[in-house]
């Protein structure tokens, strides 16, 4: 299985404690470190308009990771954002690194999964990035995340999307072997999105915006820690295998933008 890494609060204490240097409250130093998905901070900027905030508005993100992209939002806007993720130890670390930058008061972690919280109060917005690919009925995971949402509300996306059966270069960065990977195409999430009681404002093909990114990214090479890898199981090899099939087209990362139904429960 994936996700196993136990110690992650301990190995970014250690990683943190190498680099005195690094002031690790301060806004975009740990972007290469807790931002789990292709695109980095530059991806969490392009969703955070689609979210069309209003002043007080209440953020869900679902599959919240070590909690970069619920920071990111909570700084550029104020808003106070619920992380939620599967993964005790992602939701311990994400915990610590909301401690250090000093935003306890806006944001906040729950570790388990989207059935086990609470209907009430509803959020104003979600969003969901790079976690639908270890889900396998994704119409019903959607519906989930629409149920704690109110009529209107937006949901943003940034997603893995497989446009054509092909064999990947495992361990990627979502699945150590392929047995925890659901992925499908970019017609089949849009469809069961919708289906879930969503209506869509915007789905974008993103890849060569990734594309892009990459290329400035790692045009020195590896990015100097501390480095989301380090964190990960054979954190290296799920990168670079991702970014090849990025290249070779075997993925593809699309953007999407969508308002809960009004006449969604
Ligand atoms: C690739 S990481 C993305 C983390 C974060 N969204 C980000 O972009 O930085 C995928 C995350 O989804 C979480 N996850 C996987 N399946 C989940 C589920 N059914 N519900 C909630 N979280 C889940 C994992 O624990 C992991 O933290």
């Amino acid at each position: 299985m994936t996700y196993e890494e136990t110690a992650v609060s301990q190995t970014i204490d250690r990683l943190l404690s190498d680099r005195h240097d690094l002031d690790a409250a301060a806004d975009g130093v740990l972007d290469n470190l807790d931002q789990f998905h292709i695109g980095g901070a530059g991806a969490v900027e392009l969703l955070i308009p689609t979210l069309a905030l209003a002043h007080g508005d209440v953020v869900l993100d679902v599959g919240s990771g070590f909690g970069g992209p619920a920071r990111q939002i909570a700084r550029r806007t104020g808003n106070h954002v619920m992380g939620i993720d599967i993964t005790p130890s992602y939701v311990d670390a994400a915990r610590d690194l909301t401690a250090r930058a000093g935003l306890g008061d806006l944001v906040q972690f729950h570790a388990g999964d989207i059935t086990d919280f609470p209907l009430d109060p509803a959020f104003d917005a979600a969003l969901t990035m790079h976690v639908q690919m270890n889900v396998r009925d994704k119409t019903t995971w959607f519906r989930h995340i629409a149920e704690r949402l109110t009529p209107g509300a937006r949901l943003a996306v940034w997603e893995v999307c497989q446009p054509h059966r092909a064999d990947l270069p495992w361990p990627m960065p979502w699945s150590l072997d392929g047995t925890d990977s659901f992925l499908v195409s970019a017609d089949t999430l849009l469809a069961c999105v919708k289906e879930a009681g969503f209506a869509t404002v915007e789905w974008t093909n993103e890849s060569t915006w990734v594309q892009d990114w990459i290329t400035k990214t790692f045009a020195n090479g590896l990015p100097a820690g501390p480095a989301l890898p380090m964190l990960l199981d054979d954190g290296y090899t799920r990168v670079i295998n991702y970014a090849t099939a990025l290249a070779d087209g075997s993925l593809e990362i699309w953007r999407g933008c969508f308002t809960k139904n009004a006449d969604q429960d």
